[in-house]
């Protein structure tokens, strides 16, 4: 073995001459291994594909082209199933397995003999899952986005995933649509493999990853069926053999300025919501502190510029025929600490050197932005002691402020049965408060919080309501609706005193969001309160129970309250 790379950690594996190691080369032969293979990086490639991730179809080819790139570049490729969270199909919500997937993905890479990795993501939690392990296990370590499928089509009409999915069912339930229509879209909206490709949590978090400095440049904007899709791949397997040779990790090129970057390109493309969540994870793996006031710091100086739905009206398809994320960040470079490095071991102002706009109506300039700030508001009062979250830019501008009777939901299924109810008493100024649909309450903090629109107003032409629960939305989504309440209402916050009726007020231009009620009322409720969670702890599965015993709050990332906050644990002994 070349002397250079006898300090490869598989090494501890394959180069001993003893009994275990005997082992581990016989085994590996049995795989084809030739002798000349000991020695060479080993790559994991971490996939998180299955036949029910809808976005990540296209896996087992990119997997492909990873690995060509690995063997190019002289390292032994090896790939790594790891749990693959499809948004759509898993339930009770996919967030609830992020925290499985990071975990997943530390433990395979801690276990197995490899020197380094290249994690796969995209479809809304893969991404922060992968990068979670990836941090906490402190290898060299390459990220490949998904990428975004295809724009939908409806009879000469751009479909953007999630986003039109809501108006088009509003337009559905005011009457306004037929079955027939109903069922085309179905048939138009997902048409090839890739993440939704509006400005949901999937882009959002890609284009995050991106500006941490974790993938390569330009790469969370390309298709995902795009063939500069299948190069990138090729190229970020070649990276990784030499970020392995470099000793090149996440700690080092993971900065608090990283998670700037990252929180300013959210900003700039109206990203989603969830990237609050997920970014604070990320940093707390890292151990970097990132409060809920940094993002509200960030946010209150970035202008939104990407034209894409939700916010806006185009689809990531074009963003990438306009230039890309890096002709985005290029537009707010002023904003960016350019000197951030990245995994291709270049400063991220270095990575969108000479990036050009194509179309300055996608990628606006900043004196025609979308907004001149408010990608993101973060709002604290009685009834969010701990933090909420708004989009003010995807929310009805006469709703940014407002005051209203609550009409309150225990949880999902009670809102459910009654939305619809032509005896629901609802105006358009109430408050629609929805319960127990937080991290623990869900459990899972599933994608809950865009509340719809009772019908008898959706008949009436109302479009938008103030609606506030402390579960998460969909990147997808809009509307005035008040996420991540902290502490949720099944961890004793006070959301869960809330009754039919109690006054609400919210003002995002003063970050404030209140109950007002009488103090000595609301102690009170909280003696005979119980929260009305829709499980029985004691029906949970292993997982599910582990998960609500230690799963922290939304201001602090819904990470798990054991998780170490620095990479870097003990390695296995051999
Ligand atoms: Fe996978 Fe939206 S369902 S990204």
């Amino acid at each position: 073995m070349p002397k250079s790379r006898r300090r490869l950690r598989s090494a501890r594996w394959f180069a001993p001459d003893n009994l275990v190691s005997f082992g581990h080369r016989a085994r590996a032969k049995q795989l084809g291994w030739q002798d000349a293979d000991f020695g060479k990086p080993v790559v994991a490639v971490v996939n998180t594909w299955s036949e029910l991730n809808t976005c990540h179809a296209h896996f087992p080819e990119r997997a492909a082209d990873i690995k060509r790139g690995i063997a190019e570049a002289g390292g032994v490729p090896v790939e790594l199933p790891a749990i693959s969270l499809g948004e759509q199909l898993m339930k009770p919500s996919a967030m609830m397995f992020r925290n499985f997937l990071a975990m997943e993905t530390e433990e395979l890479l801690r276990a197995y003999p490899v020197d380094g990795a290249v994690v796969m993501g995209g479809c809304d939690k893969t991404t922060p899952g992968v990068l979670m392990g990836a941090i906490s296990m402190n290898l060299p370590c390459i990220y490949v986005p998904a990428g975004a499928m295809m724009r939908g089509h409806f009879r000469g009409k751009t479909l953007g995933s999630g986003t039109d999915v809501w108006k088009y069912w509003d337009e559905k339930r005011a009457g306004h649509l037929s079955a027939a229509e109903w069922r085309e879209i179905e048939f138009g909206i997902a048409r090839t493999a890739g993440t939704c490709m509006t400005m949901g949590t999937a882009a959002t978090m890609m284009i995050a990853a991106e500006a941490l400095g974790f993938a390569l440049p330009g790469s969370s904007s390309l298709p995902a069926v795009d063939s500069e899709h299948r190069r990138m791949a090729r190229n970020a397997g070649a990276r990784a053999v030499k970020m392995i040779l470099d000793d090149y990790k996440p700690s080092d090129f993971l900065r608090a300025e990283s998670f700037d970057n990252a929180i300013t390109a959210v900003m700039a493309a109206g990203g989603s919501t969830n990237a609050v969540i997920h970014l604070t994870a990320l940093a707390r793996r890292c151990g970097i502190d990132l409060p809920l006031a940094r993002f509200e710091q960030l946010a209150a100086r970035t202008p939104v510029i990407a034209n894409l739905k939700p916010t806006g009206k185009y689809v990531m398809e074009d963003l990438h025929r306009s230039g890309g994320i890096r002709a985005l960040l290029r537009r707010v470079r002023s904003l960016l600490h350019t000197n951030a490095k990245t995994a291709n071991g270049k400063t991220i102002g270095a990575n969108i050197q000479g990036a050009k706009s194509y179309d300055d109506d996608v990628i606006r300039k900043l004196n025609n932005a979308l907004a001149s700030s408010g990608g993101l508001r973060v709002l604290r009062g009685t009834l969010a002691p701990h933090g909420c979250v708004i989009k003010p830019a995807a929310a009805a501008a006469h709703l940014h402020k407002h005051e209203g009777p609550a009409l309150v939901f225990e949880n999902i299924a009670d809102l459910r049965k009654r939305i619809e109810s032509p005896q629901l008493k609802v105006t358009p100024q109430s408050v629609l408060v929805l319960k127990n649909a937080g991290p623990i309450g869900g459990p899972g903090m599933p994608e809950w919080g865009q509340l719809p629109i009772p019908g008898k107003l959706l008949k009436r032409g109302v479009r938008d309501m103030l609606r506030i629960s402390d579960a998460r939305m969909s990147g997808t989504s809009y509307g005035a609706c008040v996420l991540h309440v902290a502490p949720e209402a099944a961890a004793g916050g006070p959301l869960g005193l809330v009754e039919n009726g109690d006054i609400i007020s919210m003002d995002i231009a003063k970050g404030k969001l209140d109950l007002r009620a009488d103090k000595n009322e609301l102690a009170r409720r909280r003696k005979k309160h119980s929260p009305q969670v829709m499980y029985d702890a004691e029906s949970l599965s292993a997982y599910a129970r582990l998960y609500i015993k230690h799963v922290r709050q939304a201001n602090e990332g819904c990470d798990f309250d054991f998780a170490p906050n620095r990479p870097g644990a003990a390695e296995p002994f051999i």
